[in-house]
């Protein structure tokens, strides 16, 4: 029986100095099972309890327990201790230094770190967003890559109108092609809702064009429309002019011209006062004084009825606000390639 106890009180020490050296949890647990575990040390001294008396059971099984008790409570030290170095290093191992360096300080001109900003395109779309939600209208969109139909079809371009002329639109190999203009989105609207309705689509649109001081291959729509009994042209010159005086945050000087758009009927160009040149002449107003920024008409019969409108019961108002242009007037930009040529210095200034 003495022996047994004496065993045991040597295992209390193994134990201890095994649960000391454990380096993560793991390397405890199995230092747990050495002693305790079904297999483990304890387990074999007490397979030889039955040579015993009963009183001597007796003894060696108290022994027994005080060790369990004994062990359990330096586990439970011991994994505390663990978990808590663990956390302690976290601070040094996922340390992420997010200061900036001298030389990323030294780069910029005021010594504060330069931050990114809004491009002068997307703001004056955000502030149009905000003036046509705030009238009612909800913002759409539809796919860049499109088809005949939607960009010209629905739109009532006859086959042969010159516009669907390959010098006008870039034409993928699977017969779609790249949305020339966000009229398209006109159609979308009038498949997925039902009027009346006023919707305003920006987007970008793609022409296969002469790039010069106000030509891009590339560049900004927004489109708007409403439809409704009884839409007269009072209704459009009102959103029209609502539209430029916000923008502007002044009159500005326009003039309405007849304008052909085979979707609209009538149609009209609205054109402003250069704002680059004061009207004198100059590249982005090809030297005549005007700048068309804002096409626009009544929405023509056949649309609505491509739709499945009665033209009888509905009509519809619609522009086509060109965004870029738009833009170069407000910020008196003289070349419409500077949007799209990637040059911070140009981009920083708006
Ligand atoms: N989609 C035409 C273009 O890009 C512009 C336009 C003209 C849009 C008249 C309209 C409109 O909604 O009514 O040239």
């Amino acid at each position: 029986m003495a022996d047994l106890i004496a065993e045991i009180h040597a295992l209390e020490q193994k134990a201890a100095q095994a649960i000391a050296a454990a380096a993560d949890a793991e390397a405890l647990q199995s230092a747990s099972q050495d002693f305790v575990g079904k297999k483990g040390a304890l387990t074999n001294v007490m397979k030889q309890l039955g040579t015993l008396s009963a009183e001597e059971r007796g003894a060696v099984g108290k022994a027994a327990n005080e060790f369990k008790t004994k062990l359990e409570a330096l586990l439970t030290t011991k994994e505390s201790q663990l978990r808590e170095s663990k956390y302690a290093s976290l601070g040094e191992t996922e340390f992420v230094d997010m200061s900036v360096t001298p030389a990323e300080f030294a780069a910029t001109p005021s010594g504060a770190v330069a931050s990114g900003h809004i491009h002068a395109i997307s703001r004056t779309q955000k502030q149009l967003e905000e003036i046509f939600t705030s009238m009612g209208f909800s913002i759409v969109d539809g796919p860049q890559v499109e088809d005949d139909y939607h960009n010209f079809g629905a739109l009532n371009f006859t086959d042969d109108h010159p516009a669907r002329d390959m010098q006008d639109t870039f034409y993928t190999k699977t017969g779609h092609l790249l949305r020339t203009h966000t009229s398209t989105i006109q159609i979308r609207a009038l498949e997925r809702m039902k009027p009346p309705l006023r919707i305003i689509a920006p987007g970008r649109v793609f022409r296969y064009e002469e790039v010069d001081a106000s030509h891009e291959h590339t560049f900004y729509q927004m489109e708007g429309m409403i439809v409704d009994r009884k839409i007269s042209v009072g209704n459009l010159l009102h959103l029209m002019q609502t539209l430029l005086t916000t923008i502007f945050g002044k009159e500005v000087d326009v003039r309405l011209r007849p304008g052909y758009f085979p979707f609209v009927e009538p149609g009209f160009e609205l054109d402003m006062k250069c704002l680059v040149c004061s009207g004198t002449g100059c590249p982005v107003c090809k030297h005549s004084g005007w700048v068309e920024v804002l096409p626009c008409g009544l929405v023509h019969p056949n649309v609505l009825k491509s739709a499945g409108l009665d033209p009888n019961e509905w009509q519809g108002a619609a522009f086509g606000l060109g965004l870029n242009r738009l833009v170069m007037m407000q910020h008196g930009i003289e070349d419409i390639r500077h949007f799209m040529a990637g040059k911070l210095d140009f981009l920083r200034q708006f």
